[in-house]
């Protein structure tokens, strides 16, 4: 069963009530009322700090904990341990990073891509201090796809850790994180994923993907500005975390430095219960690979499984659109073919303008859409764009329509004529 985008439209009051069109999704998405009123009823009936011997500083840890199980369920984690929070998920990369150097001797080596969002490359880059050696896995130019013979030759013995994303933020491609994993761990490493750009659009499966890590943001899908990592209890255990000396020392709090922002935890879970709602209202139950599943972790799976097959054939609706466009020029996969393997991201130009134009000609007409690097810093090199303002950006989610993808090509069309 597909998506409803008038019924998801209903639960976004900023969607609802607004001339907006919001296609700059990959940048931030807009939030529920349900997000909107889990903040307030923080704010209301638990607004205290962490392991206090009063009301509401108890009713406050309890919305915490249940938060960390609804992302052990959205990402489907052995134990509710494994998930930190923390501001964001480039802080977050930070602090996993530091503490893996640790762990690293000179000479040691970590594989980044340059297909990632500079939040999974600066970090890692930042060991160069400690001697630490960072391999670069180059892409596939002509369809923006990870050269993974070029990962398999970076691959050895002296690789610590391998930092991959599940999904580019800029041009929507799908890396095969199972596999890499795979490989990796037979090398004797670790594998970091993230899946910022991955987590609105696919069911995540921590489990199945047998990555060591994997972080997102919860402003991508619907929630407030929150990061979310993930760690294999034992990786979390073992790692000796920056941390001040009172807090405690166990998963996941030695990851979380100082007091969270727990109305943002909890506006999260909503956003996770939100989702929730969706599998239960329009997921295909019955899924045969989702049997294993069960109460909100099915409804998650199946909820992001239509959420998916909606904005696919929105993104063809929009992809055959651009590239009927005179002097455009798109980057990324266009077969439908591989759409499984292609977030709903659309990245190109058009002969002659500006990105930057382009982008704030839509906004005149209130059509958001970005336009730059959007921090895929080594991809603009690689694709030549950094030094010419980049690419527009237009990143589908759950509440656009195909009437708001009409709206963005004919305007196109108009900016052109
Ligand atoms: C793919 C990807 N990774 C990482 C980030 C950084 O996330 P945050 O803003 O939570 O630090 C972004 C943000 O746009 C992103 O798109």
């Amino acid at each position: 069963m597909s998506l409803d985008p008038q019924w998801v439209r209903s639960h976004f009051p900023s969607v609802l009530n607004s001339e907006t069109v919001f296609l700059d999704n990959p940048g931030g998405t807009q939030v529920t009322q349900s997000v909107i009123d889990a903040v307030t009823d923080y704010y209301l009936t638990a607004n205290a700090n962490h392991g206090g011997a009063f009301p509401t500083s108890e009713r406050s840890d309890a919305i915490l904990h249940q938060a960390r199980i609804a992302f052990a369920d959205f990402l489907n984690a052995a134990r509710p341990e494994e998930i930190a929070f923390g501001p964001n998920m480039t802080t977050l990369t930070f602090l996993l990073s530091r503490a893996l150097g640790r762990w690293m001797r000179p000479d040691d080596e970590i594989i980044v891509t340059r297909l990632d969002h500079d939040a999974n490359v600066a970090p890692w880059v930042a060991l160069e201090e400690r001697g630490i050696v960072i391999k670069r896995v180059d892409i596939n130019t002509d369809d923006c796809t990870l050269d993974m013979s070029d990962f398999e030759r970076h691959l050895s013995d002296k690789t610590r850790v391998v930092a991959v994303g599940l999904a580019s933020n800029a041009v929507g491609s799908v890396n095969p994180v199972r596999t890499i994993a795979d490989l990796t761990h037979m090398a004797g490493a670790l594998v970091f994923a993230d899946a910022v750009a991955y987590a609105p659009h696919y069911p995540i499966d921590v489990q199945q993907l047998n990555v060591d890590f994997l972080a997102c943001s919860a402003y991508k899908f619907y929630g407030p500005h929150l990061g979310i990592l993930y760690g294999k209890y034992e990786h979390l255990d073992r790692l000796q975390a920056y941390k001040v000396r009172p807090a405690e020392n166990v998963p996941p709090h030695k990851f979380e430095t100082g007091t969270q922002n727990h109305e943002g935890i909890a506006g999260a879970a909503a956003a996770v219960n939100y989702l929730a709602t969706v599998g239960e209202k329009f997921g295909a139950p019955y899924e045969a690979d989702y049997a294993a599943f069960a109460g909100r972790r099915k409804h998650l799976k199946t909820a992001m499984r239509a959420t998916q097959s909606y904005e696919k054939n929105l993104f063809i609706r929009l992809m055959n659109g651009l590239r009927e466009l005179p002097g455009v020029r798109f980057y990324g996969i266009t077969n439908p073919a591989r759409f499984d393997y292609r977030a709903p991201t659309a990245c190109f130009n058009l002969e002659g303008h500006h990105p930057q134009d382009i982008a704030a000609k839509l906004g005149a007409q209130n059509i958001n859409v970005w336009d730059g690097n959007y921090y895929a810093l080594s991809l603009m090199e690689r694709l030549d764009l950094e030094t010419t303002g980049g690419a527009v950006r237009i990143g589908l989610a759950q509440y656009n329509t195909s009437e708001e993808i009409d709206r963005i090509l004919a305007a196109l069309y108009k900016i052109l004529k």
